[in-house]
């Protein structure tokens, strides 16, 4: 049986970069081996090495945002963080965006909190 593969689109300030990734490919050592860093200028070189503790390494997810399956992932998803990019299994073609400007974990954004809510 082949391989499934997905699609991932990053879109980074400069550029939008699509990647063929195998089914349950670890999003934060996809970018990484791409040569595309989740981390800001700091973070870059101290971070926890993808454990779920640092959160350095969010990204917003614009398309096909999957359910958070780790504790730190689920508390900034719900509160509008980006999302932990270590924590995250590409399952799903999926669209993320690099947090601009980050300093540590990049900023809560109002609007993508309401909007990660359903709609009743
Ligand atoms: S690399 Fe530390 S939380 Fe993802």
């Amino acid at each position: 049986m082949a391989e499934q593969r997905h699609t991932l689109t990053v879109i980074t300030p400069e550029q939008t970069v699509t990647l063929d990734v195998p089914d349950g490919a670890n999003l934060r050592q996809t970018l990484l081996k791409a040569g595309i860093s989740p981390h800001g200028t700091l973070s870059r070189y101290a971070n926890c090495g993808g454990r779920g503790l640092c959160a350095t390494c969010g990204v917003w997810i614009e398309e096909n945002e999957p359910a958070p399956q780790h504790w730190h992932d689920r508390i900034g998803a719900a509160f509008g963080y980006p999302r932990l990019s270590c924590q995250i299994d590409v399952h799903a073609p999926l669209t993320v965006r690099l947090v601009p400007n980050k300093i540590m974990w990049g900023k809560p954004e109002r609007a993508r909190r309401y909007r990660a809510r359903p709609v009743e």
